[in-house]
């Protein structure tokens, strides 16, 4: 099929590639020239798995890049809106980049055409763009809208999209819904699985992928829902671990004893600092205002960001307890992105933590294995960036984990500590067994479990008395 996809931000150019793998003719359209020349050039904007390989397979084949919607629209039998919804003050989705892209669209619509929200939008979108494109001159007859909310996660994105758990096609007419089947139809029949050159199937992915056909405005619920719920299990198990702490229990053993519950699931249940990304914090605010707009009180949203803003400052409260004062402390720093696997530091936990501790005047040594480049621009001064881990934590008063990065479960834990100047780990996201911390010599603070003290240290002696008082 011919597809163009407009906007080649995240879910836009990783959707792109993906299409155009599965044997679609993609024309993926932004309107930024600079990111369009350095995309026909081979340049990756994203550090995502796979992406490099499927764009360099198709690149001037089956994906053209252009800044031209109007002529993408009209060579297309489905168009992909996968432009940005940034929140506004209020907290609501600001939807205007869709609605002048369904402007443009309307222009376009030379023949049936079905034209899909991609990008994560409130509950009536879909009819809005429908409206706009009627409203601008297109014939209601020659084009249907369908919302087909994307649930790739950043850092598995590619194989997120060609194993998915589902695939959610929300339309009006048994046209649409027979577009999107074909569209997906190389995944659900299982033949792109059955491919060479397919990329590598992820071990718990389970295929055919069902397809799941709704309304539009159900949909639209589903994306909202399913980032809200996915929210509410990591609060939930942060606010178990809070409990944890203060009753002497381990959230690790709690949490598995919790998700081997088949009906609760053992995924989405790491407590640490906090969930952050472009997604989640933005998606709660957004579903909390359509919500309210609609007449439902959605207190239950609130809670949940009240958690999580609350986890990063308690473990903040922790290093204060661990350090007493911050002026002047260094401070080796493993992590900035938002989570493992990416390079994006939007709405960061630990970015947000390292700008709290510069303020309080610390001096941190910071280490990120894709993440740096882009928290220099934020981090201007006070920020020492380092070459590896140990660099990092070279001389630091106590070292902080802040991204689950699989590079920082495995560190060479006696050379870490033949190079800090306490043996103090401060490990926000869980990654190591307290008992084998305390083996190597570490006074260990985690989340949701107990202080394991380093034995016979001057650091840890004076620390255990502390903890005992
Ligand atoms: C999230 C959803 O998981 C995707 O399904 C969705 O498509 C995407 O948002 C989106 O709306 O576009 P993403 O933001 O890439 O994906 O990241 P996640 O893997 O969900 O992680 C979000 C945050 O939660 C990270 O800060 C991560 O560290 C944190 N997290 C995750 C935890 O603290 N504990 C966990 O158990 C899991």
């Amino acid at each position: 099929m011919r597809v163009a996809v407009v906007g080649s931000g995240y879910v836009g150019l990783v959707s792109g590639a993906c299409f155009a793998d599965l044997g679609h003719e993609v024309i993926l359209v932004d309107n930024d020239e600079n990111k369009l020349a350095a995309l026909r050039n081979g340049e990756v904007p994203i550090h995502e798995k796979f992406l490099p390989e499927l764009l360099e397979r198709h690149r001037g084949e089956r994906i053209k890049f252009s800044g031209d919607l109007l002529a993408a629209t009209r060579e297309s039998d489905a168009v992909f809106i996968a432009v940005g919804t940034p929140p506004t003050e209020s907290g609501d989705a600001d939807l205007s980049y869709v609605e002048s892209v369904a402007h443009e669209i309307s222009a376009g619509i030379n023949g049936y055409k079905v034209v899909v929200e991609k990008s994560t939008v409130p509950v009536y979108t879909s009819q809005w763009i429908r409206t706009i494109i009627t409203r601008n001159g297109a014939d209601p007859a020659q084009f249907d809208v369908a919302s087909n909310p994307e649930f790739l996660r950043e850092g598995t994105a590619v194989t997120d999209f060609l194993y998915p758990d589902r695939i959610v096609v929300g339309v009006e007419t048994e046209r649409a819904a027979e577009v999107m089947r074909e569209l997906y139809g190389p995944l659900t029949s299982e033949w792109y699985y059955g491919r060479a050159d397919a990329i590598p199937r992820p071990e718990a992915a389970k295929v055919p992928p069902r397809l799941i056909i709704t309304s539009t405005k159900s949909a639209e619920l589903i994306k909202h829902a399913s980032n809200a719920f996915l929210a509410m299990k990591i609060s939930f198990m942060n606010a178990v671990a809070s409990i944890c702490e203060s009753v002497g229990a381990n959230v690790e053993q709690v949490k598995d004893g919790i998700g081997t519950d088949t009906r609760i699931g053992p995924r989405f249940m790491n407590p640490g600092i906090g969930y952050g990304g472009s997604c989640f914090p933005k998606d709660l605010m957004a579903f909390r205002a359509v919500a309210k707009e609609n007449g439902y009180d959605f207190r239950l949203l609130d809670e949940v960001i009240r958690i999580n803003e609350e986890q990063r400052h308690r473990f903040l409260r922790k290093v204060r307890s661990v350090l007493w004062t911050f002026r002047g402390k260094r401070l080796g720093v493993l992590g900035l992105a938002f989570k493992g696997g990416t390079d994006d530091i939007r709405e960061s936990p630990a970015l947000l933590m390292v700008q709290e501790l510069l303020r309080e005047g610390c001096h941190i040594s910071a280490y990120d294995p894709a993440a740096m480049e882009r928290a220099k621009e934020v981090l201007n001064s006070g920020v020492e960036f380092a070459a590896d881990p140990y660099q990092a934590a070279k001389g630091a008063d106590a070292v902080l984990i802040l991204t689950e990065w699989e590079e920082f479960a495995n560190l060479d834990l006696d050379r870490l500590r033949s190079v800090v100047k306490y043996p103090i780990v401060l490990d926000g996201r869980n990654l190591y067994d307290p008992a084998v911390m305390v083996e190597h010599g570490f006074s260990y603070y985690s989340v949701g479990r107990a202080v394991a003290l380093a034995e016979e240290s001057t650091t840890a002696s004076g620390l255990k008395k502390r903890e005992r008082a």
